[in-house]
């Protein structure tokens, strides 16, 4: 189901947008800051991103904050990730609550910190009754991990092969009861999808925008959702014909 809205210029709003949040880096580095303070910029876009999700009635946003191959970046800058993370949680998740936002996690926990798996667990734990906004956090995520993953499961679950359908993989995935995005938007420029919800993301419309992550507001969300307003989708059909 699409998201609906009183916003009466856009005829098709998507429920479920996920954003690939690229370009941080270079958005710093064309100011002469450190990376991190691109990254930092590019959290204070959120706040953004989520008001005009808001305003517009998109339902589902899902933010590729972290991917299983980060790792690989400078020591420095994953601590500054993760400690990003923990400053949302710490001084966001209250306001977060009260807005009525439910936040899910997706990707494996494990390799975090314990104190910050803490954290990410009880947010996910006290917001999971709200419904204004489901925002999926993608850290220490990978598209081609989570299928393994589920596949793992399904084989210790002894799920038989003719049980293993399109319905019963997505529902061992990390989206799990998540609807697929309707939208995918990359920023930035590049043109990759750089395993991120490669599952889910299979009849999605892609929207690729040259602007960096912590340029990336309300006005350019709404460009983006205007665009897949105008686009056709047929996920592999032909189109009706009009009487
Ligand atoms: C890609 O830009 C961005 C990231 C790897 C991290 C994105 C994370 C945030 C905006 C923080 C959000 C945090 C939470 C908790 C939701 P890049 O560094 O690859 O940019 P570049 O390609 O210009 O170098």
């Amino acid at each position: 189901m699409e998201g609906t809205t009183n916003n009466h210029e856009i005829e098709r709003v998507p429920n479920h947008v996920a954003i690939i949040m690229d370009g941080n880096g270079r958005w710093a580095l064309s100011r002469g800051l450190p990376r991190i303070a691109g990254h930092r910029a590019g959290t204070d876009n959120l706040r953004r991103v989520m008001e005009g999700c808001g305003e517009l009635g998109i339902k589902y946003l899902t933010l590729y904050a972290f991917s299983t191959e980060n790792w690989g970046r400078p020591e420095e800058e994953v601590r500054g990730l993760m400690g990003i993370l923990e400053d949302v949680i710490d001084s966001e998740l209250a306001e977060l609550n009260r807005e009525g936002v439910q936040l899910r996690h997706i990707g494996i926990l494990e390799r975090l910190d314990p104190i910050l798996r803490e954290k990410v667990i009880h947010a996910v734990e006290l917001t999971k009754n709200n419904n204004k906004l489901i925002l999926n956090i993608a850290f220490n995520y990978g598209g081609r991990d989570e299928i393994v993953h589920a596949i793992r499961n399904i084989i210790e679950d002894q799920i038989a092969p003719n049980d293993v359908t399109d319905e019963l993989v997505s529902r061992y995935l990390f989206t799990s009861g998540v609807p697929d995005p309707d939208l995918v938007i990359r920023t930035s420029g590049e043109l990759r999808i750089s395993n991120f919800l490669i599952w889910q993301a299979a009849y999605a419309e892609w929207y690729f925008t040259p602007v960096y992550w912590p340029d990336f507001d309300k006005t350019e969300l709404r460009k983006a959702v205007e665009e897949y307003s105008r686009r056709e989708r047929r996920y592999g059909l032909v189109m009706t014909p009009h009487a």
